[in-house]
């Protein structure tokens, strides 16, 4: 339990402040700062091995601490989050995101659907695995069906990475890179990727990326953690309140490629813009939640792409991003096939994902924002998960 001290006064008196002014203010629940953990002196960070591929190389586990018990895990296979620890209203820290506990599980196709790691040379599909460029048709690796989902056969998330710690103000993390060679399951170039994990002491977890190819190419890279923010294998998250700042989304067709239409999602079962469980309307969703989301504001640009509140727990995760869009995905594949950390059995709607990324097969819709990448460009992109605590 937390001792009672000037700061949770202030902190109490702040919240009380907070929920006055909340109904005409604020969109969601937004949360308070997570207090001081005792026994937490600084930042830290720890590197230690994670076990062998089959092919003899070892993977590194890297752990990222702050001085509010924040503590996420990461190793430079599949450059994955493989737990993330954030304290909940009471000081209790659980861990938030689902996964294994060891590199088995993540090495096994049937037992890991990306779980926590960084997705690519392109998120999400691209229909029948064909786009055409500069003239160029292309054929990728197909994995879904006929169509190319999450970089194909052998995405980003299935190899190693070079990783090393950083450190900077306020901040720890890790830095991971990846040379995707050209022609890698269909991709034109060779593409130079570095993706930077920072867990920060203002309980952020940061993801910046960069990349550059010496031949034009698609590139869109996500993060994968499913989330339940009232701990891993605590029940499904169709209580969660969520708050998506889009107005607009990409409806689908059956294999889940976008129709190229954009619609609003006013008076649909897609209008998160005030918050609502992801439960409340997911019964109307054929097979459940899995579509990109188009959010307001300018790509390039840091702005609040979504809000989730867990209300037993109090914990609040905001994420914001320079994309233009976020594919908010209800865990709906999920289906009791995978023991998870602990033990756990992931049965359907136990995780939730918000991947921040451009739209699904932007290759083949050209008044989608352009996802190519050209020789001399510099591709970024940025996204924040925020955590804080209700009252
Ligand atoms: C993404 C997709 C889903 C599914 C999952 C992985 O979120 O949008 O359709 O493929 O990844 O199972």
């Amino acid at each position: 339990m937390m001792k009672m001290g000037p700061l949770t006064i202030v902190l109490a008196i702040t919240g009380m402040a907070i929920l006055l002014v909340a109904p005409f203010s604020c969109k969601g629940k937004k949360g308070e700062p997570i207090p001081t953990m005792e026994g937490i002196a600084k930042m830290d960070i720890q590197r230690q091995p994670f076990g062998n591929l089959p092919d003899g190389s070892q993977v590194e586990l890297f752990t990222l601490t702050n001085s509010h018990g924040l503590k996420a895990r990461i190793m430079n296979y599949g450059a994955t989050v493989i737990s993330l620890d954030v304290p909940d209203r009471n000081g209790q820290r659980g861990d938030i995101v689902l996964g294994h506990d060891s590199l088995e599980g993540y090495l096994s196709p049937a037992q890991n659907p990306y779980f926590g790691s960084i997705v690519g040379r392109y998120g999400n599909r691209i229909a029948r695995g064909r786009f055409i460029l500069d003239g160029v048709e292309y054929q990728l690796a197909t994995n879904i069906g006929p169509n190319h989902l999450h970089g194909g056969l052998k995405g980003f998330d299935k190899v190693l990475w070079t990783s090393e710690p950083v450190q900077e103000e306020g901040a720890v993390g890790v830095k991971l890179r990846y040379l995707s060679p050209d022609g890698e399951e269909g991709y034109p170039g060779n593409l130079t990727v570095t993706v930077i994990y920072w867990l920060t002491d203002e309980d952020e977890l940061k993801i910046a990326y960069e990349a550059e190819s010496d031949k034009p190419t698609p590139v869109n890279l996500t993060h994968h953690s499913y989330f339940n923010l009232a701990g891993q294998g605590q029940g499904d998250v169709l209580g969660h309140e969520l708050m998506l700042n889009a107005d607009y989304f990409t409806p689908v067709d059956e294999e889940l490629i976008p129709t190229g239409e954009i619609r609003p999602v006013a008076g649909t079962p897609w209008d998160f813009t005030k918050p609502k469980p992801i439960g409340a309307e997911i019964a109307a969703v054929p097979g459940g939640y899995d579509h990109n989301f188009v959010l307001r504001g300018e790509t390039g640009t840091l702005k609040l792409a979504a809000r989730v509140h867990e209300p037993s727990t109090g914990r609040v995760m905001e994420i914001y991003t320079t994309e233009p869009g976020v594919q908010f995905y209800s865990g709906n594949f999920l289906d009791g096939t995978i023991t998870g950390k602990g033990g756990k059995v992931y049965q359907k709607h136990f995780g939730f994902c918000l991947e921040t990324q451009h739209f699904p097969d932007s290759p083949n819709h050209p008044h989608f924002p352009s996802t190519i990448l050209r020789p001399g460009q510099k591709y970024t992109s940025l996204t924040i998960h925020k955590f804080s605590i209700s009252s």
